[in-house]
């Protein structure tokens, strides 16, 4: 097992003309809590795509548990262990809140979202296994009070759990969430920062994405700032706090407070 659970190496991807990461290296190791910052079109969500493999890098190395991860398809991905959550709510219609989590367990267990839908056999059996696993998932996200609704009927702080109970059923080594507190009030943005640090002490490791500068330095151990798709500086909360080069990045820009 090597030290490092992730490894990107000089990682650029190149719209058109435009460098939306250009040259990133870095390293995460197992059980860290590491914090992506960055003024607007820094170039997070982009790195998260080139992670997950939604988007191909450009040029550069990303590796997994020692793996190379570049040209992997997102689902393949998902199945060695690196799994995101998305910046924008995805819980599917039309099914309820504990269905919505055991269709995490497909990519594991080898059976599809169709299955899932659908209900078929074969789905009816691993359904069976992953059900306590589920309620287990449900529990920790605090989700229990809405296991038979309606998935998309339930608070809008709860579809956002429940976005994440999705992916952890997918068993994540490495949890990439994108803004999981945007457009929360104080109260459920605190209650998200404690769910995050719960997820961390089950021992899945994570890379957060966040505006908020309060959640990234109370959840995280090491935070690394893009600016122009550019590393600019990488730290412990209290050195980014005070660095110039990311205290001048963020000069003019909404999150600066
Ligand atoms: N698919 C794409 N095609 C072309 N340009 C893109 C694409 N995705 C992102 N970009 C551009 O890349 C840059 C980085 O965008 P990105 O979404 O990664 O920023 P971000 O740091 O996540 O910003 P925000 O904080 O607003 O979410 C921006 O200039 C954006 O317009
Ligand atoms: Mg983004």
């Amino acid at each position: 097992m090597p030290d490092n659970l992730l490894e990107a190496k000089s990682l650029t991807k190149n719209f058109g003309g435009l460098a939306a990461v250009s040259e990133v290296s870095f390293h995460i190791a197992q059980g860290e809590a590491i914090g992506l910052i960055g003024p607007n079109g820094a170039g997070k969500t982009t790195m998260f795509n080139l992670l997950t493999g939604v988007h191909q890098p450009s040029s550069g190395s990303i590796r997994f548990r020692g793996e190379d991860l570049v040209g992997l398809t997102p689902y393949e991905i998902t199945r060695k262990g690196l799994v995101r959550s998305y910046q924008t709510t995805r819980v599917l219609q039309g099914l309820s809140v504990l269905e919505n989590v055991l269709t995490g367990f497909h990519c594991r267990t080898g059976c599809g979202l169709f299955s899932a839908i659908f209900r078929t056999p074969s789905f009816r059996r691993e359904e069976t296994a992953s059900q306590a696993r589920a309620r287990e998932i449900l529990d920790l996200m605090e989700l229990s009070p809405w296991v038979d609704e309606e998935a998309s009927e339930i608070p809008q702080a709860a579809q956002r759990r429940l976005a994440i109970a999705t992916a952890l059923a997918t068993r994540p080594e490495l949890l990439l969430l994108d803004e999981p507190a945007v457009g929360m009030n104080p109260q459920e943005t605190n209650e998200m920062m404690d769910l995050i640090k719960k997820i961390q002490k089950q021992g899945t490791t994570i890379l957060l994405i966040e505006h908020d500068m309060k959640v990234i330095m109370d959840i995280c151990q090491r935070i690394m700032v893009l600016n122009y798709g550019e590393k600019i500086a990488e730290g412990s909360p209290a050195e980014i706090q005070n660095n110039q080069a990311v205290i001048e990045a963020y000069l003019g820009s909404d999150d600066y407070a």
